[in-house]
């Protein structure tokens, strides 16, 4: 059995999974806009193979990361154990929808998404195992998903609309 991809970002090493969705232009990005700091709560919302989620928590935030995709949670609970010694805030994986996945009590200083956003109609859609098409199609208009995101999250920011970090 040949052994899955991997490759360094940073110090990070992250290994991939042909399931999930493989880091690309949007995921360098989105990582190299965030701006997080030591003590800071994040949550971020389809974390794919963890990278963004990893490397926030390498700079010292206290990480919370969800999926949908639950070759994306057994992925990046892989990902955290061989980085783990990089890690100086702690790291919390969940599966689900969203947020779904927390309580409504919790509170994050920064909110990160780099959520599927391409517009898709069903006969667009490549289908096979489905777990691609749920990584970027955000449906006929592609903002099935991020509409979703949108009317929920300013419950879950501590400062309203500060620390938000969403692709589109
Ligand atoms: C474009 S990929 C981004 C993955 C990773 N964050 C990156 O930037 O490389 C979108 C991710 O969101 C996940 N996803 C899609 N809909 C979701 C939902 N409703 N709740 C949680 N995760 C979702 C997908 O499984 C996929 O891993």
């Amino acid at each position: 059995m040949s052994a899955n991809k991997s490759f360094t970002f940073k110090d990070l090493t992250i290994e991939l999974h042909p399931e999930v969705y493989e880091p690309a232009e949007d995921t360098y990005l989105l990582a190299d806009s965030v701006v997080v700091s030591e003590g800071n709560s994040v949550f971020e919302v389809g974390s794919g193979c963890g990278l963004i989620a990893l490397y926030c928590a390498s700079l010292g935030a206290n990480v919370i990361c969800c999926d949908v995709n639950p070759f994306a949670v057994e992925l990046i609970k892989k990902n955290f154990l061989v980085n783990e010694s990089l890690l100086k805030g702690s790291f919390d994986v969940r599966i689900g929808d969203l947020f779904s996945v927390l309580d409504s009590k919790n509170s994050f200083d920064v909110i990160i998404f780099n959520p599927p956003y391409l517009p898709t109609s069903k006969k667009e859609l490549v289908g096979g195992s489905g777990w691609f098409d749920k990584a970027v199609s955000g449906g006929l208009n592609g903002l099935e998903v991020i509409e979703r995101f949108i009317n929920q999250v300013s419950g879950f920011l501590k400062k309203k609309w500060q620390g938000l970090f969403c692709v589109q």
